[in-house]
C-alpha cells in the first residue's frame, strides 16, 4: 500500500563514498538518479559519532598524499585538513617484549635483521613497480605470484623471523587485515601498488598523513546534501530485476525503475540481493572468493595527551603486540588526547571470544607496553566493531582468497547488462580506501554516461 514508486535514469544502491560520488557525477551529466541506502545514515564505512562526549571516527579517517581523487573531493567540498601529530620518538616492541624508542624510518632491530628487511623491501618495491594496480592479473608472473601465500613467499626469502613478521604485517595485519597465510603474494603486491610502492605503505607519515577537520564522514554527508531528496535512507534493496531494457530495484517500501543500476556496496554483500534473473555463473563464483578482512579500531581518550610529555609521537607498532599499531589520534583543536590502536585478524577473533571487560583490559595492557601505565586509564574507551554491522560485515575491505585475484580480478568491475559495480574493494589506486571508492564511483558513472549517449 505505502510503496513509493520512482522512475529514474540510474538507481544507485549504497550511499557510501562510491555511490554518492557516482550519483553526483551522473546528475552533473544530466541524468536523474535515486540512491537507496539500507542504513538510516549515509557514509557506509565512514562514520563520525560522539561517544561519551568524545568525537570519534569509527571508520575511515586518514588521507595520504597520493590519493588525488579524495584530495580533490575534500578540497572541492571546502573541507580543511590537518596533520597527524608526529613529533618525538616512535616506539617498537621487540620479540622479547622490550620497548624501544626510535626516530626515522628504520626501527630498532639487529643490524642483520635491518639488512634483510632493507633488501627484501627493495625486492618488493621492484616487483610492485611492475604491477599495474588496475590490472595486477596482467603481469606475466601473476599466476605464479597468486599461487603462493604472502607468508610462504616471505619465509622463502629469509630465515629471520623478526624480519618476516615486520615485512608481513604492512599488508597483513595493517591493511588486508587477514592472516598472511590466507592471501597471495600477488594480492599483497596489489595492496602495495595501490599506494604507489611497498615503501609508501610501511611509511606511517605517508599512508596516515592527514585528517579532515570534523571527520572524514563529512565527504559523504556533503555529497549527499547536494543530492537532496534523491537519497533515500532506510531502504535496503532486496531484489534487483534486470534485463536489456533496464532494472527494477525493490527496496523496503520503495521501487525504483531505471535504465541502469550501480551496486555501490561491499562485494561480500551482493548475495544479500536476489537478482532476477540470477547473475551469470562467473559472478556467482567470483563473489564467493572475496571476503572481508577483520580489524578492531580501538579509541582511547585521555584527559591529556600524556605521551607527548614523555617525548613520544604516539606512533607505535610491533608484530608481537595484540595491538600491532597505534597512533596519536587527537582531534583538531582538542585539549584531550586520543590514541587509536588496531587489533587485526586472528587477534580480533581471539579477543571477541572474551568478555567485553577482559577484551578491554587485554587491549589497554597492550597499549600500555607502548605508552606506559597511564594508557590503562582512558576516560572514554570504544571499539569500532564493523564485523557485527549487517551492511558491512568486516573491516577494512574485501580481498580475494589465495589464487582468486588472477582468476577473477579482471571481471570484478565489469558490468552485467545494465548493472554496474563500484566500491573501494575493487579499486586499483586507492584500493581499500576512500580514494579508491571515489575513483570507482567516477568510473561507473562515466561508463553509464557513455552508454546512455550511445
Ligand atoms: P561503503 O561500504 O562505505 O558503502 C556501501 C553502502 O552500501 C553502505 O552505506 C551500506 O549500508 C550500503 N548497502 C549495503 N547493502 C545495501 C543494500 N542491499 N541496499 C542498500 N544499501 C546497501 N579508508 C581510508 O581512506 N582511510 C582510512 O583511514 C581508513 N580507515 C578505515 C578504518 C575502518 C575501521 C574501516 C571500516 C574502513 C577504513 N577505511 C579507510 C576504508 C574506507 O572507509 C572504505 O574503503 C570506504 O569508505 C568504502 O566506501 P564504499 O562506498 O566503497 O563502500
Amino acid at each position: 500500500p505505502n510503496r513509493t514508486e520512482l522512475t529514474r535514469d540510474v538507481v544507485i544502491v549504497g550511499a557510501g563514498a562510491a555511490g554518492l560520488t557516482a550519483a553526483n557525477e551522473l546528475r552533473r551529466a544530466g541524468l536523474s538518479v535515486a540512491v537507496l541506502e539500507a542504513r538510516d545514515r549515509v557514509g557506509g564505512r565512514l562514520w563520525t559519532d560522539v561517544i561519551d562526549g568524545a568525537m570519534l571516527e569509527i571508520g575511515g579517517q586518514w588521507v595520504s598524499p597520493d590519493q588525488d581523487a579524495l584530495i580533490d573531493t575534500v578540497a572541492e567540498l571546502g573541507l580543511e585538513t590537518y596533520s597527524r601529530y608526529r613529533e618525538g620518538d616512535s616506539v617498537y616492541v621487540g620479540p622479547d617484549g622490550t620497548t624501544h624508542r626510535f626516530t626515522g624510518e628504520m626501527f630498532p632491530v639487529a643490524p642483520e635483521t635491518e639488512r634483510v628487511i632493507a633488501e627484501i623491501t627493495e625486492r618488493l618495491d621492484a616487483m610492485v613497480a611492475e604491477i599495474d594496480p588496475d590490472r595486477p592479473w596482467a603481469h606475466e608472473k601473476a599466476e605464479e605470484w597468486d599461487r603462493i601465500s604472502w607468508d610462504a613467499w616471505l619465509r622463502a626469502q629469509t630465515d629471520d623471523d623478526e624480519a618476516v613478521r615486520n615485512l608481513a604485517f604492512a599488508t597483513g595485519s595493517a591493511m588486508l587485515t587477514k592472516p598472511t597465510h590466507t592471501f597471495s603474494l600477488l594480492q599483497s603486491l596489489l595492496m602495495a601498488a595501490s599506494a604507489g610502492s611497498y615503501s609508501n605503505l610501511v611509511d606511517a607519515d605517508f599512508i596516515l598523513d592527514k585528517r579532515v577537520v570534523g571527520g572524514l564522514q563529512q565527504v559523504p554527508l556533503l555529497l549527499a546534501e547536494r543530492l537532496g531528496d534523491d537519497v533515500h535512507l532506510g531502504r535496503p534493496v532486496r531484489t534487483l530485476e534486470w534485463s536489456g531494457d533496464g532494472v527494477t530495484a525493490i527496496a523496503d517500501g520503495m521501487t525504483v525503475r531505471a535504465r541502469f543500476a550501480i551496486l555501490a556496496l561491499a562485494p561480500v554483500l551482493y548475495n544479500r540481493i536476489s537478482f532476477v534473473p540470477a547473475l551469470p555463473r562467473l559472478q556467482h563464483q567470483m563473489h564467493q572468493h572475496l571476503s572481508m578482512g577483520f580489524v578492531i579500531k580501538v579509541h582511547a581518550v585521555y584527559d591529556t595527551p600524556f605521551w607527548r610529555e614523555k617525548g613520544l609521537s604516539g606512533t607505535a607498532f610491533s608484530p608481537y603486540e595484540l595491538s600491532h599499531e597505534a597512533y596519536d589520534n587527537t582531534n583538531h583543536g582538542d585539549a584531550r588526547g586520543t590514541l587509536v590502536g588496531f587489533v587485526s585478524d586472528q587477534h580480533a577473533d581471539d579477543v571477541f571470544r572474551l568478555s567485553a571487560q577482559e577484551r578491554k583490559d587485554r587491549i589497554l595492557e597492550s597499549l600500555s607496553h607502548y605508552y606506559g601505565p597511564e594508557a590503562k586509564e582512558p576516560v572514554v574507551y570504544y571499539e569500532s566493531d564493523w564485523g557485527s554491522e549487517e551492511w558491512t560485515r568486516g573491516a577494512y575491505a574485501a580481498s580475494f582468497d589465495l589464487g582468486g585475484l588472477h582468476r577473477y580480478g579482471a571481471q570484478l568491475r565489469e558490468a552485467v547488462g545494465p548493472v554496474h559495480f563500484a566500491c573501494s574493494d575493487m579499486a586499483g589506486a586507492g584500493y581499500q580506501h576512500v580514494d579508491g571508492a571515489i575513483r570507482m564511483g567516477r568510473l561507473a558513472a562515466s561508463q553509464i554516461v557513455d552508454e546512455a549517449r550511445a
